[in-house]
């Protein structure tokens, strides 16, 4: 009995941690640990032997209890203050900080350079009616220019009294403020639409347009190529190449198109811009007559331009980007780089 408590004893004096102590308790006070054995085996000793043995192992399960929660209270101490122990000299750890996204960066920028020309920011609806998605702009039910729009049309309850539609562009908000407001005229509206089409490296179906309205008493073209070309050298901090070129909207006349030398291929053509060495950056002309009847203004009292910037289109101008669809991709490896 006493060697088998100088053991235990050495046994509980090397536990590192309340494993150990666990181990040491089973085999000695557990179940099937030594000191039942012993004392289930005392009904087939001597009487007296019995006495002396049954003794000696009740003291020692009460002292090895003592000695494994004491030594356990040690380790605990110690733990304890080794968790404190700092560690000053430990790098830190790395913090993360969220971002801008490109897309965002490139509406703010916008802004504020359209801002210091006298613009204001304004914001329509992304769900619109069938009446300033169209109508208001010249481009009634049964005109050809709709198809340019693959539209996404919403579902409503009596689509014979309005037809509701999630806006293929920003310009219906042309419309609405030209029926609210009287020219001078100065704004830009920078938001999202939505196109009905199959995605590629320049096409996608969820946009960013910023639409420019400018009108006055004698606004004309010769304007609206000092602003473009001023809101470009601005933007992107060079002078880039751009070229008008004739087109159609229903909402102008005339109507114009304006390209960019490709800044990914540097003009050698590209899949960017499908091989031709320029890149589609908006549309644009003189307000059409008729919008500013359908707005209740008179067409002889006032003139002024408008364009449609795809804000896509910029940023991968401004960054350098080859596929569109980078941008809604969600991935931090692109992302993280703005
Ligand atoms: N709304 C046109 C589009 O999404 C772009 C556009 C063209 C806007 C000419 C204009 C404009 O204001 O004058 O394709």
């Amino acid at each position: 009995m006493l060697e088998l408590k100088k053991a235990a004893e050495s046994e509980v004096e090397q536990a590192r941690n309340p494993e150990d102590l666990d181990r040491i308790f089973n085999r000695y006070l557990g179940k099937e640990g030594l000191v039942v054995r012993i004392l289930r085996s005392l009904k087939d000793m001597e009487p007296l032997q019995r006495v002396e043995i049954g003794k000696s192992a009740n003291e020692f399960n009460v002292a090895l209890r003592d000695l494994i929660y004491k030594k356990n209270q040690e380790l605990k101490k110690h733990s304890k203050r080794a968790q404190k122990k700092i560690d000053i000299t430990r790098p830190r750890r790395k913090v993360q900080f969220g971002h801008i996204h490109p897309l965002s960066q490139t509406f703010r920028r916008v802004e504020e350079i359209f801002q210091g020309m006298g613009f204001t920011v304004v914001e329509g609806t992304e769900l619109e009616t069938e009446y300033y998605n169209f109508d208001a702009l010249n481009i009634p039910y049964d005109h050809p220019a709709r198809d340019k729009w693959d539209t996404f049309w919403i579902k409503v309850p009596n689509p014979e009294k309005q037809k509701l539609l999630l806006r293929t562009h920003t310009s219906p908000m042309q419309a609405r403020f030209l029926e609210k407001h009287n020219p001078p005229i100065r704004i830009i509206v920078p938001g999202r639409v939505f196109r009905h089409e199959a995605t590629d490296a320049s096409h996608e179906f969820d946009l960013c347009q910023i639409e420019g309205l400018m009108v006055g008493d004698d606004i004309s073209v010769a304007n609206f190529k000092v602003v473009i070309s001023e809101f470009l050298k601005r933007f992107l901090n060079k002078d880039i190449k751009i070229r008008l070129r004739p087109s159609f909207f229903s909402f102008t006349e005339p109507s114009f198109e304006i390209d960019f030398s490709c800044v990914a291929c540097k003009g050698k053509g590209c899949g960017v811009c499908k091989q031709s060495g320029w890149v589609e950056l908006m549309g644009a002309g003189m307000v059409h007559p008729n919008v500013f009847k359908a707005a209740g203004l008179n067409p002889n009292d006032c003139q002024g331009f408008a364009f449609g910037i795809g804000a896509d289109r910029l940023a991968m101008l401004k960054y350098g980007i080859k596929d569109i669809r980078h941008f809604r991709s969600g991935d931090m490896r692109f992302l993280s780089q703005f």
